[in-house]
């Protein structure tokens, strides 16, 4: 395994957050009303990884760095683990464990069918994150893990939805986004190649 120090920085750093918010929750720490709080910071959790996931290649371009790609997979990874963690707690806080009306909060709150719409893909991109499922789905795969994309506009609307108030949050996330996509664009990847490298020579 490449870069296993680096690998297990991120693991320490992905696993330790929630435990924290737990932590801060179970002292009284997270305000009156914690679980709430609790969703709310493994819904951006989630986000944030998906971005941080999404900026490893570009990263990886302009400096030449192969670390960056080994973990891409690890925070995408962590994206689906705080999006599930985001989905339990709200089941657990929110709902009060009333699994039997998630399928109407889904048919009925557009916010959360988009929200499930995200997780869904976030599932189906984790499950075939292995080397295994790589080899098996050949070509498949790559178009497969574009959906990486529309996931993270889904994402973006889903939490539009709930920050309605509070836009600015919401238009960070959604720049950083947007410059990710942009550097997706073959012609914008091409100039992007080594530009990390030129400028310090
Ligand atoms: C079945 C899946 C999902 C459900 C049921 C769900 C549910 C919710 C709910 C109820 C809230 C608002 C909580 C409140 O009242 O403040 C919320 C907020 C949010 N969710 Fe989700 N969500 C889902 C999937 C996702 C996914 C996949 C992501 C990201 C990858 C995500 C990111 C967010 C963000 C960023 C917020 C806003 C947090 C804030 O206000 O700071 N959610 N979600």
């Amino acid at each position: 395994m490449r870069y296993p120090w680096l690998r297990l920085a991120v693991f320490i750093i992905g696993a330790l957050v929630p435990a924290y918010w737990l932590y801060l929750g179970g002292v009284g720490d997270l305000g009156p009303d914690p679980g709430k709080v609790l969703v709310d910071n493994l819904g951006q959790g989630a986000l944030v990884f998906l971005l941080c996931s999404l900026a490893m290649t570009p990263l990886q371009k302009v400096s030449g760095w192969p670390g960056w790609i080994a973990l891409r997979r690890q925070l995408g990874l962590w994206s689906f683990a705080y999006a599930s963690m985001h989905l339990m707690a709200y089941l657990f806080f929110l709902l009060g464990l009333d699994v039997e009306s998630l399928p109407t909060e889904v048919l009925e709150r557009p916010y959360i069918t988009v929200g499930a719409a995200a997780w869904l893909g976030l599932l189906a991109l984790a499950a075939t994150s292995t080397r295994w499922a790589m080899l098996k789905l050949g070509k498949r795969w790559k178009r497969l893990h574009k959906c990486i994309y529309p996931i993270l506009l889904l994402a973006l609307l889903h939490m539009l939805w709930v920050v309605r108030a509070d836009a600015g949050r919401w238009a960070l996330y959604a720049t950083v986004g947007a410059v990710l996509l942009t550097a997706r664009l073959p012609s914008v990847q091409r100039s992007l190649v080594g530009v990390g490298r030129q400028g310090s020579r």
